[in-house]
């Protein structure tokens, strides 16, 4: 294990690391059926790999690291499935606060905080007011979350502002509609990680995923040990991001 962990933190080049790495974390439930459990026990095994993965992205400076915890579409799932996932939330931020000051992380979330449940909502404003001050990683979970009902609120907010006469249709760009969404201060993912092998987006960052790496692993997420982070990253790495250029253009840039 620890080799494994040595063997692609080497080969890392930490002068190319991506800026932001957003990942949806798949798979709780099958991890778990396949044990013969509960699919709660998935999820409850899933807070490991949460610690590991925030513990390496912290330890290699990354600077933003966003986490699709629980989508919008999730608030279908049967009702005592929902009811589990939120105390379990609740608990992880209170196990996990130490864990973030140990490392230097900053919590902030994405989503629709409005259809939290009140507890979920008052633990998690005072983890994100007690790892305000720090200045390593910035961990974004993204909660109740989902690209098109975030995209919907940013084009309602535009309407608002087009209605009242303070912007005309004509003013309007990318930069702009990218500044009403919630994501306005991060950048856009570089890279981004599914695991469980479903090849699927699943309303996560459609818009700021447009030019993202995309990485698929067939690791169920509970299994999702830090080497599975280094090996995304080297994947990542070994790639040529030519956004709509011909290589040559690419490497003739990186040269000079
Ligand atoms: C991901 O695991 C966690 C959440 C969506 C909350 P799943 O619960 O989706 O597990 P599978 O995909 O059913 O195995
Ligand atoms: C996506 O996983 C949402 C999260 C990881 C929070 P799902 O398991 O809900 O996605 P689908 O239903 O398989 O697309
Ligand atoms: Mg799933």
């Amino acid at each position: 294990m620890k080799d494994l962990d040595n063997t692609y933190k080497e080969k890392i080049d930490s002068k190319r690391l991506p800026e932001h790495i957003a990942i949806i974390m798949d798979g709780n439930g099958r991890w778990a059926k396949k044990k013969g459990n509960e699919r709660i026990f998935g999820h409850k095994n899933g807070v490991k790999a949460v610690r590991n993965t925030v513990e390496a992205a912290a330890e290699l400076g990354i600077p933003y690291l966003t986490l699709y915890a629980f989508s919008t579409e999730n608030w279908n799932r049967p009702r005592t499935e929902i009811d589990a996932l939120m105390s379990l939330l609740v608990s992880t931020l209170d196990s996990e606060t130490k864990t973030l000051m140990d490392n230097n992380v900053r919590l902030m979330t994405i989503g629709d905080a409005e259809s939290l449940p009140k507890r979920v909502r008052l633990n998690m404003q005072r983890t994100i007011e007690k790892t305000s001050g720090n200045t390593g990683t910035n961990l974004v979970l993204a909660l109740s979350y989902s690209a098109r009902w975030e995209i919907l609120d940013a084009v309602k907010s535009i309407a608002r502002k087009v209605e009242a006469g303070e912007l005309s249709s004509r003013e309007l760009s990318c930069d702009m509609i990218s500044s009403q969404l919630q994501t306005k201060d991060i950048p856009d993912p570089e890279l981004l990680i599914r695991t469980s092998g479903e090849f699927r987006i699943s309303n996560f960052l459609l818009w700021q995923i447009a030019y993202a790496e995309l990485y698929f692993t067939n690791t169920l997420w509970p299994d999702f040990a830090k080497e599975d982070f280094y090996e995304a990253i080297c994947n990542y790495q070994n790639r040529e991001r030519r956004f709509g250029k011909i290589s040559e253009q690419v490497v003739s840039k990186m040269r000079s």
